[in-house]
């Protein structure tokens, strides 16, 4: 049987068991010390570093030098982080809050009623506790409800949650809004590689792009030391618009040696770069490395919007930005080939684009 058909072991929810009041984890969220989050140590200095924060209004601005001033700025925030939040995105913010609380009520439903929605390996579709097929491997502390919703031929309603009510119609309203921003981004990603403004958006395959979205669920955890909500990854994906509470910090990106935790700004998107835009640039852009950190105190909700190529299109380096001196680094696969890695192996860092580099 194919292995991605089911789960190797049973499924335990993150949430359920944070409930039960246990004050030590179970062994199989236990991470290797090299992996674990070092919480008691001071933030290596200097401490007040983030990734950086960009007015998105201004890429509008009819001042022409304006517009190239902030296209240069997300420029180097893709070139030298991966990652940068955006503000005056022109998402609602009201649109931003209701769908957040209709996820934190999702999460707090009647575990049946969540348990009708359970996932399997094969898609991966619905209400989750683990990213990975391999037996006895180690799982991150969080649980997660993951759907399409591009292309069309892919999304189906009846996998979302129909509770509570407005669920459904707030996650068509919020994709469409997300879509419509990923949208420009690719243009000014697409500019600022030097392609003509419709590239990445044709390399993704146009109308028949895809789009999905993981809600996270990071429930609080007696030992935060010792476990992460997310092991260290990379997006697998295109771009990702990643929307958490502005209350509780928990993402920290990987610079150098060192795990910058990302401040939130209230309704800011934190975008971040993938391995497929890292595969199209030929490395101008990098995914970078990623993690959740979890805490006694507080649970945590994220939305990640993903934003991807269709899975059938052969991704492979631009051709403009091949030359003799900076030959193709990556082999042309489909996305649907590439995502398989994560979907059986689970977060590993950022070893499968660090793989497929072709030797020279
Ligand atoms: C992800 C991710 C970060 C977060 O879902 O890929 O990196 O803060 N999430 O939840
Ligand atoms: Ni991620």
């Amino acid at each position: 049987m194919n292995s991605l058909q089911s789960w190797p072991e049973p499924i335990i929810r993150v949430q359920s068991l944070s409930d039960s009041g246990l004050t030590f984890i179970p062994d199989q969220y236990v991470k290797p010390l090299a992996d674990r989050p070092s919480l008691t140590e001071p933030p290596p200095p200097p401490a007040e570093i983030n990734i950086p924060v960009i007015d998105l209004s201004q890429l509008f601005s009819p001042d022409r030098s304006i517009r190239s001033a902030t296209a240069r700025v997300i420029s180097r925030a893709c070139s030298e982080w991966g990652f940068f939040q955006v503000v005056n995105h022109g998402v609602s913010h009201e649109l931003m809050k209701r769908i957040r609380e209709v996820w934190r009520e999702f999460f707090e439903l009647p575990s049946e009623e969540k348990q009708a929605y359970a996932n399997s390996p094969a898609t991966y579709e619905g209400y989750g506790s683990r990213l990975g097929v391999e037996k006895g491997m180690k799982l991150d502390w969080s649980d997660y409800f993951f759907l399409h919703y591009l292309p069309e031929s892919l999304r189906d309603q009846n996998k979302w949650p129909s509770l509570p009510l407005s669920c459904r119609e707030l996650v068509a309203e919020y994709g469409n809004e997300l879509v419509k921003l990923c949208g420009k981004l690719m243009k000014v990603f697409s500019v600022n590689l030097g392609l003509e403004e419709d590239y990445l958006g044709k390399a993704f395959g146009g109308e028949e792009v895809a789009a999905c979205m993981r809600v996270n669920f990071y429930p609080k955890c007696p030992q935060p030391d010792l476990t992460l909500g997310l092991s260290s990854h990379s997006d697998p994906g295109g771009m990702t618009l990643l929307h958490s509470d502005d209350h509780v910090a928990g993402l920290q990106v990987r610079r150098g040696d060192d795990w910058v935790t990302v401040k939130p700004v209230p309704n800011a998107f934190i975008v971040n770069i993938g391995d497929q835009i890292q595969i199209l640039s030929n490395a101008t852009y990098k995914s970078v490395e990623h993690r959740v950190i979890v805490n006694s105190a507080k649970e945590r909700l994220s939305l990640a919007f993903f934003y991807n190529p269709n899975g059938n299109i052969l991704i492979e380096p631009a051709s403009e930005l091949v030359t003799e001196d900076s030959p193709a680094l990556y082999p042309a696969m489909t996305f649907n080939k590439y995502r398989l890695f994560i979907r059986t192996k689970g977060p590993r860092g950022k070893s499968q684009v660090e793989a497929l580099k072709s030797p020279h």
